[in-house]
C-alpha cells in the first residue's frame, strides 16, 4: 500500500470517528441543557477527543491537497484551465477543505467553551451551537456516494466511484 492510499483510507475512516463523536457531543449537550446537568470531565474528554481527530483529518487532508494523488502540487491542468472551472477541482481543492476548515475550527472554539467563566448549562449551550453549526458544514461538504462528479465510497478500499475528468 502506498502512503497516498494509506492517507485516504485513514481520511475516510476517520470522518466516521469524528461523526460519531461529535453526534455524541450533540446529544450530550442537549441533555446538558436540557437536564441542567454539570458540565463533566467526561464532557471535556469527549470534546478532546473530537478536536484530535479533526486535527489529524486537517493534517492528513492538507497532505492530500497538496501531495496526493489529486494534489495541487502533483496534478497538471490542461494548459489555460481553471480549477475554478472545473467542479472536480473546485471541490476537493476549494469547497471541501475550506468547508471542513471551517467546521474545524468551530469544533476547536466550541471544544474551549468548558474553559469560559459560564454557568455549565451555558458551557453545554455554546458547545451545541458551535458542534451543530460544524456538523452541518461537514455534512455538507462530505463527498458522499449520492454526489454527482465528487461521489467517493462510504468506506475505505470500497471500490473507486468518479476520477476527475
Ligand atoms: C472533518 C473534516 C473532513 C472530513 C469529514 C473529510 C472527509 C473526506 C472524505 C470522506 C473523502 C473521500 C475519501 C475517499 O475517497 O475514500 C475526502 C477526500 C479528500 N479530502 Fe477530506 N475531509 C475532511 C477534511 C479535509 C481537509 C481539512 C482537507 C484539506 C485541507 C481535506 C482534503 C481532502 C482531499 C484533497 C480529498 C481527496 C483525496 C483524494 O482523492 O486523493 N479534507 N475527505
Amino acid at each position: 500500500m502506498t502512503l497516498d492510499t494509506a492517507m485516504l483510507h485513514l481520511h475516510n475512516f476517520l470522518r466516521w470517528v469524528i461523526l460519531i463523536l461529535l453526534l455524541v457531543a450533540l446529544v450530550k449537550s442537549i441533555s446538558g441543557m436540557s437536564g441542567n446537568k454539570p458540565y463533566t470531565s467526561g464532557d471535556r474528554k469527549l470534546g478532546a477527543f473530537l478536536m484530535i481527530s479533526c486535527h489529524i483529518m486537517l493534517l492528513i487532508g492538507l497532505y492530500q491537497l497538496l501531495a496526493g494523488r489529486y494534489g495541487i502540487l502533483t496534478t497538471t491542468l490542461p494548459e489555460g484551465t481553471s480549477f475554478m472551472k472545473d467542479k472536480f477541482y473546485r471541490f476537493f481543492w476549494l469547497e471541501h477543505p475550506l468547508m471542513m476548515f471551517i467546521a474545524i475550527m468551530l469544533i476547536t472554539i466550541g471544544r474551549g467553551s468548558f474553559r469560559k467563566p459560564i454557568s455549565d448549562r451555558a458551557k453545554h449551550k455554546r458547545t451545541f451551537w458551535f458542534f451543530f453549526i460544524a456538523l452541518i458544514l461537514i455534512l455538507a461538504a462530505v463527498p458522499w456516494p449520492f454526489r454527482e462528479i465528487v461521489a467517493r465510497p462510504l468506506f475505505p478500499g470500497m471500490p473507486h466511484i468518479n476520477a476527475p475528468g
